[in-house]
């Protein structure tokens, strides 16, 4: 039995990675630590809250009483970190918290969980490893061609990416300084079920079916690589059991698509199947995002070479999926934005 400490497991990924662990293993235990800001939510747990394996405890990575108590308490093989601010808006209008969450949390779990696992200089116990979350958005944008590599110098532009490569860099150096057991996986965009809709491809779907306008930041014709949430979690499992220390792995898979792309394929499935008074009368051109990265894109080599890992799930399938699981999921999606969210998004958009 492999204990994991999840953390930021009520998120978009952290849950899905929670369902798919428990599904695909009977031999381990996750243990979410999750603060529950606006974007945690319990719910997407709920098929799981009363398994055997599964425990949640609401806290705060930046915590060190509440972390220490966990290790403590469990003999945690793994540490894999999700939690963190992760909207680029958000982190552009109140960059502080994403200094606290993403940079001094990430630290702390790396203090608590060196200290837990320490075993004499430099030497920790068997087989123990911290996986940090990352993003390919530390990598900075793209031109029209090329790729991101793992060895792409990091330069990062929004505060959240910011934030995000100075998290990378503490477990980088604490791989380098002490010999810490670490991977780093920065992945593209993902999508699928349980996604806030904060981000491009929910918001879209949420604003299609409600009959909302369809906010088009600058010309939309920024690229971003699409991965579907389970391939990414798939990746990550195998990054855990498998990836060689100190190593930084991409995850990402040559699903590159204008924004513009997506949204009237979102518009073109629901008008076609669900509502035919929806159209591209929908979409709205706003002000561009401060400092839009134009282009990402992930070179996804070294984990396949050295893993086995590709994405199995083709954008053209990956977006029907997922749009059909908003569809099967209303109630979760009008829970999700009400309240707290309602203020939320018009806040973020009041300016735009
Ligand atoms: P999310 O915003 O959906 O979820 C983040 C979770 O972390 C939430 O449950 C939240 O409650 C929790 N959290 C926030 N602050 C916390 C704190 N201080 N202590 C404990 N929990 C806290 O994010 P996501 O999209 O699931 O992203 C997960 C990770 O993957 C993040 O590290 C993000 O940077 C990274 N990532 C995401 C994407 C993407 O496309 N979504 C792409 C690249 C990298
Ligand atoms: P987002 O989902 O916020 O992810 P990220 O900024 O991490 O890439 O945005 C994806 C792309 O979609 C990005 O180029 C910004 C754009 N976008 C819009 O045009 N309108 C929107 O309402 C949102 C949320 C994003």
């Amino acid at each position: 039995m492999k204990t994991y400490l999840v953390t930021g497991g009520a998120g978009f990924i952290g849950s899905n990675f929670i369902l798919y662990m428990l599904e695909k293993y009977n031999d381990v235990k996750l243990v979410n630590l999750d603060k529950l800001t606006y974007a945690g939510n319990l719910e997407n747990l709920k098929s799981v809250e009363n398994h055997p394996n599964y425990v949640f405890v609401q806290g705060d990575i930046c915590d060190r009483a509440a972390v220490e108590a966990l290790f403590k308490q469990y003999d945690f093989d793994y540490v894999v970190n999700f939690a963190a601010e992760s909207h680029v808006d958000r982190s552009i209008s109140d960059p502080e918290i994403f200094v606290k969450t993403n940079v001094l949390g990430t630290v702390n779990l790396l203090n608590i969980a060196k200290n837990a696992w320490q075993t004499g200089d430099d030497t920790y116990n068997e087989g123990a490893k911290y996986l940090q979350v990352a993003s390919d958005e530390v990598d900075g944008a793209l031109g029209e061609t090329g790729f991101f590599m793992e060895t792409t110098p990091l330069d990062p532009h929004s505060p959240y990416s910011s934030s995000k490569a100075s998290a990378d860099l503490f477990v980088k150096a604490y791989g380098d300084t002490y010999k810490f057991p670490v991977n780093i996986t920065r992945c593209s965009n993902n999508y699928g079920p349980y996604q806030f809709p904060k981000k491009l491809i929910p918001l879209m779907i949420h604003n299609t079916l409600g009959h909302k306008e369809l906010p088009i930041y600058g010309d939309g014709m920024q690229i971003r690589d699409w991965l579907y949430v389970e391939d990414h979690c798939k990746a990550i499992d195998m990054v855990v059991r498998d990836g060689k220390l100190g190593e930084v792995y991409n995850v990402g898979g040559h699903n590159e698509r204008p924004n513009i792309f997506i949204v009237k394929t979102i518009i073109d499935y629901v008008k076609n199947n669900v509502d035919g008074e929806v159209g591209e009368h929908m979409m709205k051109y706003v002000a561009d995002r401060k400092g839009h990265d134009r282009r990402y894109g992930i070179d996804p080599e070294k984990i396949k070479n050295d893993l086995g890992w590709y994405p199995e799930t083709a954008f053209e399938v990956g977006i029907v999926k997922t749009i059909q699981w908003y569809l099967d999921h209303e109630e979760w999606m009008n829970r999700v934005t009400s309240g707290a969210y309602q203020e939320y998004y018009e806040k973020m958009y009041a300016d735009r």
